[in-house]
Formats: C-alpha cells, sequence, structure tokens
C-alpha cells in the first residue's frame, strides 16, 4: 500500500567544542559546589567555545559538515537551512545565511527560527512542513547556541547549567512511513519575564548603562520556570501518546530537552518510561538550548533502529514548548 509523504530524518551531525567547564571550575568562580549543583541540575560538566573570533556558525559549520560527509552530499543539492539559536553571530543577516555560505549551500535559502530552548522542536516542524509541500527535497535545520557568549558567570543563578553545542539534521521526504507522525507546539508569552535578556533589544537598545547594569547577559528566574517547565513538558507529551493512542509500551525512547534531569524524570515518569529509554546527556554538556535534541540524537544514531518511535520533548524561554512523534527512518 503506497504511503502519504513525510519528513525524515536521514542524517545526524553534533560538535561540542573541547574546553570543559566542570562543576569544580565554577567552585572558583561563583558561591557554588558540585553537590549541589549535580543534585539540583545532574549537571556536572559543559562545553565552551574559547577560541577568539569563533561564533554559533562556526559550531553549526562543523555538525553539518559531518552530514554532508556521512551522507556524501553536494552542498549545492541543499534547499534550505533552518538554524534554531538564540544566539546568533550578529542581530542580522541570519545566521543561516552565514552557515549557507560557510558550507557552500549556494542554491539554499535559509533563515533563523527563535524559540530559545523549544527552537530545535520548532525548526524540525517548520523544516518537514516544507518538505511536507513536496517542492523541498533537502533541508538542512541545525540547533546552536553558544550560550557562553550570554552568560554572566558571576550569577550562580545561571552559569552552572549552560553550555556551548551544535546539533545538526538533514529532512528528506519519506514514503515508507517514516518520519515526523505529529506534534504540539506551544507559546506563552505572559512567560517572558522569567527567563529574557533585558537588554540588546529594539526594547532597550545597547547603551553605557545597560551594560553597566549588566543588563545583556541571560536572566532567569529559576523556580517559576521550573514549575512551568515540568508541567508544560510532561503534560504536552503525555497529550502526544494519548491523541495517537500510544503508551509508553510503544516508544522506544524520549528525547527530553536537556536543561535539568528533575524536569526530564518528571516527564519520563508522566509518560510511564523507565529511565533505560531516556536519552539523558545533560552530566556532560549541561544546557545548550537549541542543541540538546540533536545532540542527543547524534549521541544515540547507533543505538536507534529504523521505525523507532521516538518522543521529543522541549521547554524553554518565552515561554515556549512542544513535543513530536518520529519514526526514526535510518
Ligand atoms: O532550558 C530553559 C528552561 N530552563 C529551565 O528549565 C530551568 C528551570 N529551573 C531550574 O532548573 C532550577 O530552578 C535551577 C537549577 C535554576 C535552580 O534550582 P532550584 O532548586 O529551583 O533552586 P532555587 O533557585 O530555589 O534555590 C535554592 C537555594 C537558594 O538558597 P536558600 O534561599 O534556600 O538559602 C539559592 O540561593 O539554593 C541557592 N542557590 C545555589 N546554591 C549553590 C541557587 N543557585 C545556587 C548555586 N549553588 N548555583
Amino acid at each position: 500500500m503506497s504511503q502519504t509523504m513525510k519528513a525524515a530524518i536521514t542524517a545526524v551531525g553534533g560538535y561540542v567544542p573541547e574546553t570543559k567547564l566542570t562543576n569544580f571550575d565554577l567552585e572558583k568562580m561563583v558561591d557554588t559546589n558540585d553537590e549541589w549543583i549535580k543534585s539540583r541540575t545532574g549537571i556536572e560538566e559543559r562545553r565552551i567555545l574559547r577560541e577568539p573570533g569563533k561564533a554559533s556558525s562556526d559550531m553549526a559549520v562543523k555538525a553539518i559538515a559531518e552530514i554532508l560527509r556521512t551522507k556524501n552530499l553536494d552542498p549545492l543539492e541543499i534547499d534550505c537551512i533552518i538554524c534554531a539559536t538564540v544566539t546568533p553571530d550578529m542581530v542580522f543577516p541570519a545566521t543561516a545565511n552565514i552557515i549557507g555560505d560557510k558550507v557552500g549551500a549556494k542554491n539554499a535559502f535559509g533563515f533563523d527560527l527563535g524559540a530559545a530552548c523549544s527552537g530545535f522542536l520548532f525548526a524540525l516542524n517548520t523544516g518537514a512542513a516544507f518538505i511536507e509541500t513536496g517542492k523541498y527535497k533537502k533541508i538542512i535545520v541545525v540547533g546552536v547556541d553558544k550560550m557562553s557568549s550570554i552568560i554572566d558567570y558571576t550569577d550562580r543563578a545561571t552559569c552552572i547549567i549552560f553550555g556551548d553545542g551544535a546539533g545538526a539534521v538533514l529532512l528528506e521526504p519519506n514514503f515508507e512511513g517514516m518520519g515526523l507522525q505529529d506534534a504540539i507546539l506551544k507559546s506563552d508569552g505572559s512567560g517572558r519575564d522569567f527567563l529574557h535578556i533585558k537588554a540588546g533589544g529594539s526594547l532597550k537598545p545597547a547603551s553605557v548603562e545597560t551594560v553597566m547594569a549588566r543588563e545583556h547577559y541571560a536572566f532567569q528566574d529559576g523556580q517559576p520556570v521550573f514549575k512551568f517547565a515540568v508541567k508544560g513538558m510532561a503534560d504536552v507529551s503525555a497529550e502526544l501518546l494519548e491523541r495517537n493512542n500510544l503508551t509508553g509500551d510503544d516508544i522506544a525512547w524520549l528525547v527530553p530537552h536537556q536543561a535539568n534531569l528533575r524536569i526530564i524524570d518528571a516527564t519520563a515518569n508522566r509518560m510511564g518510561l523507565p529511565k533505560e529509554k531516556v536519552m539523558i546527556n545533560i552530566q556532560k554538556f549541561g544546557n545548550t538550548t537549541a542543541a540538546t535534541i540533536p545532540l542527543c540524537l547524534w549521541e544515540w544514531q547507533t543505538k536507534l533502529n529504523k521505525g523507532d518511535n521516538l518522543v521529543l520533548a522541549a521547554f524553554g524561554g518565552g515561554f515556549t514548548w512542544g513535543a513530536a512523534w518520529i519514526k526514526w527512518a535510518i
């Protein structure tokens, strides 16, 4: 029986910088300790892009280069690059354009998508919608963030959480029923007060005063974000299972945004999934914002089998959140 066309991930690439910032390093920088960070977040170390003159696009290019290599793909065949990020190289042009130039994707159009920690999930759905039109055959979706460029390393509430990295996927049409099956995406702008950067936008342009007040760094009121995240991510994942008549037994892997191990555990519990079915690399990479989900897929790809049911789930600044059900196609 012929299947309708779906958009499937056909290759994955990833990159994390070599430099590690451990909990013990942070103990020397702010009033914190390894025990507190591990027990409250699950994080032990994160990667930091230290090289001067390197930006988000450089990490994204490394992740995409892996896809080009493994698929033996000519960059001229790429139709579109969607870059999910909150740390663009510059305010404009879009980082996707810079990435396209650096990888030689001369026939591709590209744009950035800003949905913070849900960015990759939103971009994946956007890319899939392009594929489903039948007009586009090869779309790169990349989640990348150089969080170290917007983190205040004197603020213990945020500097212990975030790290740098990039993960990318190639989306192609699939006629065997594999790929993106369903997704629920949500936004609630009233959550903006709890997680944002105060200055540098059109509301409060950069000035000597904003720099002196450290308003160009990420601000987070952790507790309310935590409460919304636990409920948001778990609710939407459960709703996705329910409306597709799936139970935890049908799911091979949960691929959660890596913000806090306690949020991941709550989502897995709600879905009835044991820990062995949950991708977790937060201990090594921390919260890389738009890169967490594709970095998990990158690390786990050799363990995945064609037809596996995966649920991708995220919660982030905005607020933004959502979950997607995909059938693994590789
Ligand atoms: O990815 C985007 C979305 N973001 C998230 O999902 C993050 C959600 N939030 C969280 O993960 C957690 O709220 C944090 C990890 C940020 C904080 O954990 P918490 O359990 O909510 O801690 P808290 O802010 O309630 O602080 C508890 C205590 C406070 O001390 P007192 O008032 O009880 O004496 C803090 O001052 O821990 C103190 N504290 C710290 N102690 C050592 C706060 N940060 C630190 C720290 N080291 N880094």
